[in-house]
């Protein structure tokens, strides 16, 4: 073991309650989708975690399929914490999810108990933990009852497998009957993620107030549109980009000329308010008390060193917000 966290690790980062829970989470907090799988530089990965956990980033986000391979961002997250983190499990706050297509069959996939047990079993072996702290349901699953899901949920809680349940990509309607139905069963919902920024604002529609009226957290994903939201493909597309390397869910199409104007007027507005496209684009989330955390993916350290820079300001007067809604309503 050759990691020493800083000791300075908790003097900066801000900690909010996680809807009625006990429980704080860090105003960011980091998701190994990318660049944690089998595919990667592992070193590269050992840094990315290390340098999230010394600037406070407590919490870590993954689920059965990240990789790829699928599995291996379990894998590789779970050697990093026995290897150099096994003293430090009690500071971590670690998820991961079940819901989309795992393994081949009828069983690993979508809601059933049948998967969603088996699922979390593997992915304790694969992180080498005997608990999650936070398990997630995916995706809604049309075809199986929600009563069933949601009993598979309220058992792994009353079997210790984890200690919190979440939903992720759920609507606002499935998200109130799942946690109704969480509730009869008692084993409270904890929190929702859903895919929410400046590009992605379907939950403002309702969920939002949903989440709110019940008290259940939230913790958007993709807060910088994979990359979008950033100054980096103003001028083109970088070789070392999540466009280049990767290119399987943001490619070279989805970098249209409408959105290249918006992130351009953006990155205008945002060189006023001091800051970096990416950390306005963060601070928009944090600056709504209803969102307990954001979950940001980095390609090297430095970018997690970067996005922090968003909490140094993350209030907006209503001009501010009223330009930024001007911007991306244009030609909508
Ligand atoms: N529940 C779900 O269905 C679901 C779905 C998707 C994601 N998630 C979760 O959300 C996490 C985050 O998703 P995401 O990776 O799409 O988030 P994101 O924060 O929107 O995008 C991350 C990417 O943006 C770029 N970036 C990050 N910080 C930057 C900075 N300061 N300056 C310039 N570029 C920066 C990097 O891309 P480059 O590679 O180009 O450097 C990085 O890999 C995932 O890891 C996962 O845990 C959940």
């Amino acid at each position: 073991m050759n990691y020493k966290p800083s000791i300075e690790r908790y003097d900066n980062m801000h900690y909010r309650k996680c809807g009625n829970s006990g429980l704080k989470l860090p105003a960011l907090s980091l998701g190994l989708w990318h660049n944690f799988g089998h595919v990667n530089n592992f070193e590269n990965s050992k840094n990315l975690i290390f340098t999230a956990f010394d600037h406070g980033i407590t919490h870590f986000d993954l689920a059965n399929n990240y990789g790829p391979p699928p599995g291996s961002a379990e894998e590789n997250f779970g050697r990093i914490l026995t290897n150099e983190l096994s003293s430090l499990r009690d500071e971590l706050l670690i998820s991961t999810k079940a819901g989309y297509t795992m393994w081949q069959g009828p069983y690993g996939d979508w809601g059933s108990k049948k998967y969603l047990i088996s699922s979390l079993d593997q992915s304790l072996k694969r992180m080498q933990l005997d608990y999650v702290d936070i398990f997630y349901h995916h995706r809604f699953d049309p075809e199986t009852p929600l009563e069933e899901t949601m009993a598979a949920l309220d058992l792994i809680v009353r079997q210790g497998k984890a200690l919190y349940i979440g939903l992720s990509n759920y609507n606002a309607e499935q998200t109130i009957r799942a946690i109704e139905i969480l509730e009869k069963l008692g084993t409270p919902c904890l929190i929702n993620q859903p895919k929410y920024s400046m590009f992605e604002r379907a939950p403002e529609n309702q969920l939002l107030d949903v989440l709110d009226a019940q008290s259940v957290g939230c913790v958007p994903f993709s807060p910088l549109a994979q990359g979008l939201l950033t100054d980096k493909y103003l001028n083109g597309i970088p070789a070392d980009s999540r466009v280049a390397t990767s290119g399987v869910f943001l490619n070279a199409q989805s970098i249209t000329e409408d959105k290249l104007k918006k992130i351009r007027l953006l990155n205008d507005l945002a060189l006023e308010r001091g800051q970096k496209l990416a950390h306005m684009a963060l601070a928009w989330l944090y600056r709504d008390p209803r969102i307990t955390s954001i979950l940001i993916g980095s390609s090297k350290p430095e970018q997690i060193t970067d996005s922090l820079k968003a909490l140094n300001n993350f209030s907006f007067d209503e001009s501010e917000l009223t330009k930024i809604n001007d911007i991306l309503n244009e030609n909508q």
